[in-house]
C-alpha cells in the first residue's frame, strides 16, 4: 500500500482529485466507483474546478458508486443519489445516463443485487475506485462480520455506523437501518484503489486497517491484500500509525 500524509484535509482532497483526474485523462472511458460520506466532499470540489477550469474531461467516464440506503429515492435528500447528483455529477461534464447507484427502492432487491453486480461486469470492471473509511472499519457499507461479502448485498447497518450518521437526518429514528452495498468483490476487482481518510476520530480504525490482522471484523483490513492501494490520509488520520514509525 502507498501511503501519502498530508497536512490536512484540504491536501488530502487535493491529492486524491489530481489521481482521479490523472486516471480520467490517461483513459477517458475509466469506470469510477464512487463514495460517499463527508470524506469524498472537498476531493469532488477539487474535481468539479478541475473541470470547470478545463483541466479534465468526464465526458466518456462512467461511474458506479458504492452504496445506497433501502427505502430511500433519488429525490431524498438523505439518499446518496441526491448527494451523488448534488455533489458532483450536476456539476461536471459527465453524462447522468453514465451514472450508477444501487436502487434502494428497488421492489425485489435481490434482483437489484445481482443485477448491480452484472452492471459492473458488463461495463468491464472497476479502473478506480474511491473509498473512505467508516468508524467501525466499513467500506462501502460492508459492516465488521465474521465473513467477508462476496458481490452486492443488503446489509443491516450497526448501531456505531447509525449513529455516525444521524448527523445527515433529522432524527436518529430517520436513519435506515438498511443498505445495499458493493461487496468486497467488486471493491477488490477494481484495478486502482484511492483509500482517503481524516480526522482524528479514524486514527485508531486507520492504524487497525492498514496495519492490524486482515480480518472481517475490520472489513477495510482486506486492503492489505490489493495490489494497487494508495492511501491519502491527513495527520490527524495518520496520528497512530506516525507515533509507531510506520509512516
Ligand atoms: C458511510 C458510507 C461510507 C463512508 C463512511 C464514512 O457510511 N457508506 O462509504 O466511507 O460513511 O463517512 P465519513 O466520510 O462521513 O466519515
Amino acid at each position: 500500500m502507498k501511503i501519502i500524509k498530508t497536512k490536512c484535509y484540504d491536501e488530502m482532497s487535493r491529492h486524491a482529485a489530481n489521481i482521479i483526474a490523472a486516471q480520467a485523462i490517461i483513459k477517458p472511458t475509466s469506470l469510477f466507483g464512487f463514495a460517499t460520506g463527508s470524506t469524498p466532499l472537498g476531493t469532488y470540489k477539487a474535481l468539479i474546478e478541475k473541470n470547470k477550469a478545463g483541466d479534465v474531461d468526464f465526458s466518456g467516464c462512467k461511474t458506479v458508486n458504492l452504496d445506497e440506503y433501502v427505502g430511500l429515492s433519488g429525490d431524498n435528500e438523505q439518499s446518496y443519489y441526491y448527494y451523488m447528483h448534488k455533489n458532483l455529477f450536476s456539476q461536471i461534464n459527465i453524462n447522468p445516463a453514465n451514472t450508477h447507484l444501487p436502487n434502494g427502492k428497488a421492489k425485489d432487491i435481490d434482483a437489484e443485487l445481482k443485477a448491480y453486480d452484472a452492471l459492473i461486469a458488463s461495463m468491464g470492471g472497476i479502473d478506480l475506485q474511491l473509498l473512505g473509511l467508516g468508524h467501525d472499519g466499513h467500506i462501502g457499507f460492508n459492516e465488521p462480520a465474521d465473513h467477508f461479502s462476496k458481490g452486492t448485498n443488503c446489509v443491516e447497518l450497526t448501531e456505531m455506523t447509525i449513529e455516525a450518521n444521524k448527523r445527515f437526518f433529522a432524527s436518529i429514528d430517520d436513519v435506515p437501518r438498511k443498505a445495499i452495498t458493493m461487496g468486497m468483490r467488486e471493491i477488490m476487482q477494481a484495478k486502482k484503489i484511492v483509500f482517503i481518510v481524516s480526522g482524528k476520530d479514524k486514527a485508531e480504525i486507520l492504524y487497525k486497517s492498514v496495519f492490524g490482522k486482515i480480518t472481517p471484523e475490520v472489513p477495510a483490513s482486506i486492503l492489505q491484500l490489493h495490489p494497487d492501494v494508495t492511501l491519502i490520509a491527513d495527520e490527524a488520520a495518520m496520528k497512530i500509525i506516525t507515533e509507531k514509525g510506520l509512516a
